[in-house]
């Protein structure tokens, strides 16, 4: 089991380094090797995402993840900015299927800014497709607007595109997650204005005739926006495009409260996946000790789940992150009064602790 290491910036080596020694106390054998990327990399040869790191990628089964990303790049082109290693990488790995689950965990339901009872037990899955759609759609840029009411004024644009062999893709991987668990799919579009989107409802419905045990709805993204705050338990699978995706796992990831303790997985068609938390890189708090590191072991956890056939030692680290906060140790960003707040180190600690 070949796993890559790429920490990346910010908080993302402090977390990574707990991740890490979870997984070595676990008794398995593992080969791990860690290189630079995002702006750690651009440091240190140039680019963000250079070619050593992306065949290590290439090479491993998963690779664990930690965030890029520091102001201080944006002003560079945007080549060379830390996102886009990590676009990069899922392009270059075809990892189309990213899994954003959003679970409020029960000592964390007062964390949350809605009240605790329309998130208690909230336990809901995003799967946003991830390497189509306006991010990697050509044409883009920038020009002289060729018509129009200010036709020759300067103009940018991106490119809002599918194709059908993708959106059956990502549609399958929701309806098999959906068999899984409650067996209730909402797919996502706005079909009502866009192209690309009537499109995708078309297709989501032609492939739920091969999973008539599964309910499927649509719903249009605005809606489903006001829908994740007004009813968030409504809901148990979502599957939806890059961008909308972006956009309602972020939101559906403050439902919990704690966007410090959701792990995410990226995977391709052969299960090869990228691991990562789903925040981000925090710089205001980097080396400080104090960042949370559970969404990244729980991303370890998902990793050896999905991608190395660990379904055990996953369960395992799951197990032991619920006793930690049972035995009610907090990260600043989860602490609340009567707990015992606790630093990266210590929480690290205290999983491995709680595996035995
Ligand atoms: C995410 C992030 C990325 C995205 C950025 C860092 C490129 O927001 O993983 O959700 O937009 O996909
Ligand atoms: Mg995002």
């Amino acid at each position: 089991m070949k796993i890559a290491i790429l920490p990346g910036d910010g908080i993302g080596p402090e977390i990574v380094a707990e991740a890490v020694k979870v997984l070595q106390a676990l008794g398995l054998r593992f080969e791990m090797e860690t290189a630079p990327v995002g702006g750690a990399a651009y440091e240190a040869s140039g680019h963000p995402l250079p070619d050593s790191t992306l065949n290590l990628a290439k090479a491993a089964d998963a690779i664990l993840f930690g965030a890029v990303g520091d102001w201080k790049y944006d002003t560079l082109e945007r080549a060379l900015r830390p996102e886009q290693a990590i676009l990069g990488l899922r392009k270059a790995l075809g990892l189309f299927a990213n899994f954003r689950p959003a679970i409020c965990y029960e000592q964390l339901t007062h964390a949350s800014s809605l009240k605790p009872e329309l998130v208690a037990g909230l336990d809901i899955l995003i799967i946003r497709e991830l390497t189509g759609d306006i991010y990697f759609g050509q044409p883009r840029g920038r020009r002289g607007a060729p018509d129009g009411a200010f036709a020759g004024a300067e103009e940018a644009f991106d490119t809002m595109r599918y194709t059908r062999p993708e959106i059956e893709r990502i549609a399958h991987v929701a309806f098999q997650a959906a068999r899984q668990r409650s067996k209730r799919l909402t797919s996502v579009d706005k079909a009502n204005v866009l192209e690309t989107f009537q499109f995708w409802k078309d297709i989501v419905t032609e492939v739920h005739k091969g999973y008539p045990d599964v309910e499927l709805s649509h719903m249009y993204v605005d809606n489903a926006a006001m829908q994740l705050v007004k009813a968030p338990k409504a809901f148990d699978v979502i599957v939806t495009g890059n961008m909308f995706g972006d956009i309602l796992s972020d939101e559906a990831s403050m439902l919990t409260g704690s966007i410090g303790m959701l792990p995410s997985a990226s995977l391709n068609d052969k299960k090869q996946g990228l691991y990562e938390p789903s925040h981000g890189s925090a710089p205001d708090i980097a080396g400080k000790g104090v960042a949370n590191p559970l969404a990244t072991i729980l991303s370890a956890a998902m990793m050896l789940r999905f991608s190395l056939n660990q379904a055990e030692a996953a369960n395992r680290i799951e197990t032991a992150v619920k006793k930690v906060l049972a035995q009610g140790l907090r990260t600043p960003d989860i602490y609340s009064e009567g707990t015992t707040r606790v630093g990266t180190a210590q929480m690290g600690d205290a999983v491995v602790q709680a595996l035995a």
